[in-house]
């Protein structure tokens, strides 16, 4: 036992080492850049998980090739939201006992899906060795994508803001509620003052009409442009709709069990911008450089290439 204890942290110790000298090659026929976009918010309950899941499906359809990664480590919900079981997680693809491909769960439409690990496995506390055996397990996978969509929990934990910092695009949902609108003004003064993200999406669920989205956009733009030097783009509003509520009851996306919905149609909205927005100025990089950011850098260092 002990040999293989201590065989296993020599493993752990060659492959940081690799790591820290940048010779964990990356596949060159993976090579894909791809968006990586993590949803957030300040408050819990906006709407993230039902967002995501169906945004996901969407720019799917759209034909775009998307892995959804449930980064809410809390409570892990988005399967419950997709109809899914879990057969493992990156725990076990950390311990071995299963690999990334195993783990990956094919949900509707055809997308991707990295389960999250209800509380027992913090991406924030693994060890540098961990991370380095994890990146170099996750970076064999032959997968590539277009497009990797992160629910992220709610709040300005460091689990939150870890998985924020990571992402290329910050979308951050809020809803017209005024605690929800304080919550995502205070997210993204963490994010823009602590981590330098400086630009940020946001998306107003469960308004009543159109113009109630705006107005959440006008009120946050506002005391951010006096207080805060970031960038706010607004990507829409979803129409508060009894049929998401519905969907979730039967474990199905609401944009296969009620594809006209009022919110289902302003989602396809929200997806269609986010392809005719790509990007602006970011870095873009593989599936591969997503897990090297997440996994090799501290928190703060994540973000060092915002700074363009
Ligand atoms: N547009 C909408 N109209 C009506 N109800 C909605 C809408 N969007 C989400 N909901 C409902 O709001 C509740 C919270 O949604 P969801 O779980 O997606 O939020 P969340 O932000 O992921 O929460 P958490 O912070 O706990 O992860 C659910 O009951 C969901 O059905
Ligand atoms: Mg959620």
């Amino acid at each position: 036992m002990e040999q293989h204890g201590s065989g296993k942290r020599q493993d752990q110790a060659d492959t940081l080492r690799r790591l820290m000298h940048g010779r964990v090659a990356i596949r060159p026929q993976t090579f894909k850049p791809i968006r990586v976009i993590s949803v957030t918010s300040g408050k819990g309950g906006v709407g993230k998980t039902n967002i995501v899941a169906n945004l996901a499906v969407l720019l799917q359809r759209l034909g775009h090739k998307v892995l959804v990664l449930d980064g809410d480590f809390g409570l892990a919900n988005l399967n419950i939201v997709m109809g899914l079981e879990p057969k493992g997680t990156l725990y076990d693809v950390l311990e071995g006992t299963k690999t990334i491909e195993e783990v990956m769960l094919t949900g509707p439409g055809g997308i991707r899906v990295i389960p999250a690990s209800s509380g027992i496995f913090k991406m924030t506390q693994l060890s540098m060795a961990e991370k380095a055996i994890l990146m170099e397990r996750l970076e064999q996978s032959p997968f590539s994508f277009d497009v990797l969509l992160i629910d992220t929990g709610a709040g300005i934990n460091s689990d939150v803001t870890y998985l924020n910092s990571a992402a290329t695009e910050v979308i951050v949902v809020a809803t017209p509620e005024p605690t929800s609108i304080a919550d995502a003004y205070a997210l993204m003064k963490v994010m823009s003052q602590d981590y330098r993200v400086k630009r940020f999406k946001l998306l107003v669920n469960m308004v009543a009409n159109p113009k109630e989205g705006l107005g959440v956009y006008n009120n946050i733009l506002n005391v951010a442009d006096r207080f805060l030097n970031i960038s706010i783009e607004y990507l829409g509003h979803v129409l508060d709709d009894r049929k998401i509520s519905q969907a979730v009851l039967s474990r199905k996306v609401a944009c296969e069990s009620y594809p006209t919905s009022l919110a289902v149609r302003c989602l396809e909205t929200t997806a269609k911008s986010l392809i005719d927005t790509p990007a602006k100025g970011e870095l873009t990089g593989n599936v591969q450089f997503f897990w090297r950011t997440l996994l090799k850098e501290d928190e703060t260092s994540a973000v060092d290439r915002r700074e363009l």
